[in-house]
Formats: C-alpha cells, structure tokens, sequence
C-alpha cells in the first residue's frame, strides 16, 4: 500500500465535489435527480462565446501560453473592470489563472508564512481554510450571524485585529450564506488593512449576481494597490466552470511573484479559452441581464418555498445563488442524528441533492444545509415539496 504524505493530509475536499459524484451515480441508475447541490449555473456560456473558443482553435491557440495568462485576456479583464467599476487596472496589474480557486491557492501561498494570522468568514467557501491549514497558518474565524443579515462587518473584524494579522479573506456576495457587504464596512476595511499592513484576499466571483442594489468592490477604494488580492472568474457569470479561467488583481510585484508558483502547478491557463474570454469580455455582458432577473425569480420562490414550512429559519440571500436555511428544529423533531444524515436521507428516499451546512463550517453550518438554486422553477418547487412529502411522512 503506498503511504500517502503528511502534507497532502492538511487539505480538506470540497465536499460539494462528493455530492456530485453521488448524484451522478443516482441519475445513471436511472433516479429522477433534483439536485441543489453543487454550486453550477445551469445556463451554458453564450452561444457566440462557445463560437470563439472553436475559432480559437481552429486558428492554432492550442499550445502553452505564458503562465501569468495571454496579453490578449489579461488587457481585456482590465478594460472590463475598468468600465465596470470606473478604475484604472492596467494589464500588467492583472494575472490569469486556472479557475479563482487556483486564483485563492496561489495567491495564499505566495503571501502566507506558517503561523502567521488568518481571518475568515465563518461559514465560508472551504477552501479558503483548506489551504491556510496547509501553509500552516492560524486561523481566527469571523462568525457570521443570522441575525445581523450574515454580513462581513468591519466592527466585527476591527475586534478580531491583532499584530500577527497577515491577511483577511472576504467573499462577497458570500457562498454559502448569500450576503453582501456594505460600501462603508468595505471602505473602512480597506483603510485599517493599510494602517495595519494586512492583505485582503477578496473573492469576489459572485459580483453580478446581486439582486438588490450594485456591487461595491474592493477595487474602488484607494489603497487598493497596497492591500487587496482581488478574485473573479468566469465560471458564474459566464457559466464556464468547466473552461477553469479565473482573474487576480493586485499589484504589479504581487503578480509577478504568481508567475512561478503557476508555472510550477499548471504552466499557463487553457490557452483557447483565453482567447474566447477576451472576446467574449469586449463583447459585454447585456446578455447576462434576464439571466439575473431569472436567478432573482428563483431566489425568491425559494426563499418562499422553504419559509413556508414550519421549523425552518431562512435569511433572504442578497446575491450569490445559494441559501443556507436552517433545519435544527425539524432535525430534532424527527430524531436525526444531524444535517448530514437529514441531507443523506434526502438524497437517497428522495432524490434532492442539498449539501450539509458543516460542509461549510464546523459550527455554524450545524443544523443548516446549503441549496444552490441554479436550477429552473419547477425544479425548485418539485424538488420543495419532495422535501416536504419526506418530512412529513
Ligand atoms: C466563493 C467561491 N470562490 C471560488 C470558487 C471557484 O471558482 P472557479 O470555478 O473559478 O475555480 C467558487 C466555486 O464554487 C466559489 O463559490
């Protein structure tokens, strides 16, 4: 039997990866599926965006590419963000990258000592915590709470300060809990990370999908250059999970200090796909517009949906495509051990796919599962009261 390393323990899967698998197998044996498990638009990417990628093929960008991503794509993410938020990202400021998952892994690695002191969200996108145990480094989490909206707020995090700070991770809108950050707490974060000599790693891949009011991005704020490590990608918007393209921006130094550690993981983004993004960027996101006025449908009719049935506690996600309600009172009721065998018996008498809450957080996830409503509204209310038929059967 080969024995696998030490370091390679310290990383936690993403679990919603495991749900997948399982509902795959379901769906083969042939298994209605509803599944509000993994966290995938259900739109493909536009259909002149997927004519690029061919064109971009067919006229030989098949090869490597430079590791921090093509001139071509690194200029059209900053002429986009730059229209987008009235900036003035230039492309040497911009890296792109293998997914904002590889984004956040190369970035923490290349700002992290061991030991140093890190700030997340609690419940969060587990990776962020996945690699900061892998460098070693300590983790302070910000408890995220129902009651004040679930939102990053700068008093909570100034409490949470110390001198070993290093860096503090913000995801807005949030996964998996849906909410988004005020201009002013976001302002004024920036502001302390300056005084304070921190980094901000702020993931901010949901950032079109906000169904009240506009995102406010950590890049409109002054020191931006001195404190932020900014993260985007295509997977969301453009509905290109599978295409792994992902964005940083940061300073120019920070930037070129990513190239090696890319070079070593992956040597350069699917070049191709660069080429397609580009364009598919110039081209502008007017398309986008009834896929958001879709997902805000779908955010409300389940947001509805699970208020009405009783015992369940439900905050109305602003952004993202998830909802984090809370089942503890029907888990006790009907004597389940605990949210993961509430969503394991979901999953095989019903065939619902929702991710247990402590796939997110040890705490804060219990007694709560995550659903991701990129599915269309008869899913959403099919797979609802299949939800109800178990509970009151
Ligand atoms: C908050 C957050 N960041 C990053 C990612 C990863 O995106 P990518 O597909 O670009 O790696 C996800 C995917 O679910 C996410 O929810």
């Amino acid at each position: 039997m080969l024995k696998t390393s030490h370091i390679s323990s310290k990383l936690g899967a993403e679990e919603s990866f495991v749900y997948l698998a399982r509902s795959l197998e379901l769906k083969k044996k042939g298994v209605d599926v509803i599944s509000f498990g993994i966290g995938q638009p259900d739109f493909q990417p536009p259909p002149h965006v997927i004519e690029y990628a061919k064109q971009a093929m067919d006229s030989g960008f098949n090869g490597y590419g430079p590791s921090l991503g093509m001139p071509e794509l690194r200029e059209a993410v900053s002429d986009f963000i730059n229209e987008e938020y009235g900036v003035d990202v230039k492309p040497e400021e911009v890296a792109i990258t293998a997914g904002a998952k590889a984004a956040i892994f190369i970035g923490m690695l290349a700002l992290l000592e061991p030991g140093d002191e890190v700030i997340i969200p609690d419940p969060a996108y587990p990776l962020y915590e996945s690699v900061a145990r892998f460098i070693g480094a300590n983790i302070i989490f910000l408890r995220l709470h129902r009651g004040n909206n679930y939102k990053i707020r700068y008093e909570d995090i100034e409490r949470l300060v110390t001198n070993r700070t290093r860096m503090i991770v913000l995801n807005y809108p949030e996964n998996p809990v849906g909410s988004t950050m005020d201009q002013r707490d976001v302002e004024a974060l920036v502001d302390l990370a300056y005084k304070k000599n921190f980094v901000i790693v702020s993931d901010e891949i949901y950032d079109h999908f906000v169904y009240e009011g506009k995102h406010f991005s950590t890049l409109q704020t002054p020191y931006w250059r001195d404190v932020v490590y900014y993260v985007n990608g295509f997977s969301k918007t453009f509905g290109m999970t599978g295409w792994r393209l992902g964005y940083v921006v940061a300073n120019r130094d920070l930037i070129s200090k990513l190239s090696v550690i890319a070079n070593n993981m992956y040597s350069c983004p699917v070049t191709f796909a660069q080429i397609a993004a580009a364009k598919a960027l110039q081209d502008g996101l007017e398309w986008f517009k009834p896929i958001l006025n879709q997902y805000r449908k779908r955010r409300d009719l389940i947001h509805r949906h699970l208020g009405s049935i009783k015992g369940v506690h439900v905050f109305k996600p602003e952004g993202a495509f998830y909802i984090f309600p809370d089942f503890t009172e029907i888990i006790k009721a009907k004597g389940l051990k605990d949210e993961r065998e509430l969503a394991d018996r979901l999953l095989e008498e019903k065939g619902v796919v929702v991710l247990p809450g402590t796939a997110f957080s040890k705490d804060a996830g219990k007694g709560h599962l995550r659903f991701a409503f990129a599915v269309r509204e008869e899913d959403i209310e099919k797979g609802i009261e299949r939800i109800k038929s178990w509970l009151e059967s």
